[in-house]
């Protein structure tokens, strides 16, 4: 896709670790790019962890070791015609710069770039980075740490950084991750109506809790799910409700 619109900044952020920043980065990131036809950027400023980072160098190596995907991701890049994409790593104060650069020097419109960025308030240059996107995601967990701390910083988000102008922020969306089918329906009852009632938006789909995020593919395996070279298959994006999610997310950012 080549528009020449500014491109979109995005970033799935928490203030808690272990929720699903890194991991909903690249599922996304790579629909979009290998499946859905846009150009995608990733800048992973987690730094010292630079997850993201890592990952795409065992996602190399484990699509090389491995016969059926070595096809399949031949047979993706002749279609698509387009390299993977970049992820760069870079610290959170100079992330904004950083993406401008890589913008700037781009051959291809770039039409999405993903910020991973870091889970705590205090690292330096996280708020002027968070006030720089255009949309903000934030999965939340059926957890009390994880709740509060998100609660209160997303209101912060809104009501304070928002409201007063100089930022780029259009919508900041709460998903919940990790469903499990067994949790009392209450508790996210009761939540729910929290959210609601401290007027932050809350997304329709919801992500079930799926052994697939956990495991690494292997050898043997002939579907992928989370990788920063193939978009996850089909059939697991379905069983996890994350092609809801995407529905849903495309309508949000209006791409
Ligand atoms: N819906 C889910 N079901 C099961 N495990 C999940 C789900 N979402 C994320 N995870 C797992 O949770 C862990 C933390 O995710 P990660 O994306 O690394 O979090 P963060 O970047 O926010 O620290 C990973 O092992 C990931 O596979
Ligand atoms: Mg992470």
């Amino acid at each position: 896709m080549n528009t020449k619109k500014k491109p979109l900044y995005i970033a799935f952020s928490s203030q808690k670790g272990g929720v699903g920043k890194s991991t909903f980065t690249t599922l996304v990131a790579s629909v979009l790019h290998y499946r859905l036809g846009y150009n995608i950027a990733v800048f992973d400023a987690d730094f010292p962890q630079h997850s993201l980072m890592k990952m795409k160098t065992r996602d190399l190596g484990m699509v090389m070791e491995n016969e059926a995907l070595k096809k399949l991701a031949y047979k993706q890049f002749t279609t698509i015609n387009k390299k993977a994409y970049s992820i760069m790593a870079c610290k959170a104060d100079s992330v904004l710069e950083a993406a401008q650069e890589f913008i700037s020097g781009s051959t291809i419109a770039v039409d999405v770039v993903f910020f991973d960025l870091p889970g705590t308030v205090n690292t330096p240059g996280i708020l002027k980075a968070l006030a720089g996107m255009h949309h903000i995601f934030t999965p939340i967990t059926a957890d009390r740490v994880v709740m509060e701390s998100t609660l209160i910083f997303t209101q912060l988000l809104q009501d304070v950084i928002m409201k007063k102008g100089e930022t780029s922020i259009e919508t900041i969306n709460l998903f919940w991750n990790q469903v499990d089918g067994r949790e009392s329906t209450p508790l996210y009852g009761v939540y729910n109506q929290l959210i609601e009632k401290l007027g932050l938006s809350l997304m329709r789909s919801q992500i079930k809790n799926s052994t697939r995020f956990r495991k690494e593919s292997e050898v043997d395996s002939k579907t992928v799910f989370r990788s920063t070279i193939i978009p996850p298959d089909e059939r697991l994006m379905k069983a996890c409700h994350l092609d809801l999610f995407i529905d849903e997310f495309l309508k949000i950012i209006q791409l």
